[in-house]
């Protein structure tokens, strides 16, 4: 089968003719359909990630088709079309991830292959209304918005959220789940045209991040948030602490711009303000999301499709962040 895999050559990923692999037991064989592509693979491809395994398939994100089965799982699965939790390991604990946690993909064999052999256990029904694409677009980001925004953000009907970066994977998810929610929701973004798309969808109001006094604009127009969502983290942290509402909470799930240079501690512990980190989401929160999507029949926006044997174009364009919703690739 093709494989994308990590090297220690000069371009860093390629595609390989890798073995077909087998399951064994408690496991199934994936034939899949559609993959997509992350923040985290980009990440992983410019050896931004910790402990980077050469040789690994890369790829968190898949939907396919039940292929072969290992022993002890139930030959009525064969044929069953399926999406990929992608939390491998998380664990007992609800409130946080095991020591041995990881994320397929790595240190794991992810999606970036034409098969997958992975635990039964990691899978759901592809939402029926949602077609291959869409269906691979959902987990990984989808899994990582709903915990932020429903869990940690306490995101609930006319609570109002903003949802810092809308262009990026997950924003774009906590920014309908919120919608369907019946949140009040803003958004800030890099982009005109993001921005104008999300009025378009039923946002409030939208700001440019690239405009420097843009939490003016925000202070002048509203009464301030109870939740902002946030990935690039940096000193616009700041700006988010004098907009909220009193015992606002500002979730961030990446600090893709670094740590703040300073943090007004002042102002939040006088507002009730917190300040909360967020990683994916465990196991119960997947088919929550997956149940929440079929409820509310949402469909994740994806920027473009792809071949499979095209998939260091997308990596590109994800370097670039000029998407709007997900990169997908087909096989
Ligand atoms: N903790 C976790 O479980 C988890 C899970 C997934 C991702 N992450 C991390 O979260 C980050 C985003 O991931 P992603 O997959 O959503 O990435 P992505 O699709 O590449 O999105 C990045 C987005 O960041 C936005 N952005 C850039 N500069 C910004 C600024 N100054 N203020 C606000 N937004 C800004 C841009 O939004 P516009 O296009 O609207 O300008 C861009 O689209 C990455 O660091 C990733 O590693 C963490």
């Amino acid at each position: 089968m093709k494989a994308l895999i990590i090297t220690d050559q000069s371009e860093p990923v390629e595609i390989v003719e890798k073995p077909i692999p087998e399951p064994i037991n408690g496991q199934v064989r994936v034939k899949l359909k559609a993959a997509a592509l992350n923040r985290r693979d980009q990440w992983i491809r410019q050896g931004m990630y910790p402990n980077i395994q050469f040789g690994k398939v890369l790829g968190s994100d898949g939907a396919g088709v039940i292929e072969a089965i290992g022993e002890g799982v139930s030959e009525s699965l064969v044929g069953k079309e399926v999406i990929i939790n992608p939390n491998v390991n998380w664990g007992s604990d609800p409130k946080a991830q095991a020591s041995d946690y990881s994320v397929l993909g790595m240190p794991t064999h992810g999606t970036f292959a034409e098969y997958i052999v992975v635990e039964v256990d990691r899978l759901q029904d592809k939402p029926e209304h949602l077609n291959w694409s869409e269906a691979a677009a959902l987990p990984l980001a989808g899994l990582t918005a709903y915990r932020a925004l429903f869990h940690h953000g306490a995101a609930s009907a006319g609570k109002i959220v903003l949802i810092s970066g809308v262009g990026g994977g997950v924003a774009q998810f906590a920014f309908q789940f919120a919608l369907a929610a019946g949140c009040n929701v803003y958004v800030t973004s890099g982009s005109k045209e993001k921005m104008q798309k999300c009025i378009s969808m039923g946002a409030k109001g939208a700001y440019s991040y690239r405009e420097e006094a843009w939490f003016k604009k925000v202070q002048k127009e509203t009464d301030g948030f109870d939740v902002v969502i946030d990935s690039a983290g940096g000193n616009q942290i700041n700006d988010f602490i004098k907009i909220m509402k009193p015992a606002g909470r500002i979730v961030f799930y990446g600090a893709t711009n670094g740590t703040p240079e300073k943090l007004d501690m002042f102002r939040m512990f006088w507002n009730q303000i917190t300040l909360q980190g967020s990683t994916m989401g465990n196991d119960q929160e997947f088919e929550a999301m997956v149940a929440f999507v079929n409820e509310h029949q949402i469909k994740p926006v994806v920027d473009s499709e792809r071949p499979f044997d095209q998939i260091i174009s997308a990596f590109d364009e994800m370097k670039a962040g000029k998407q709007f919703g997900k990169l997908v690739l087909e096989f």
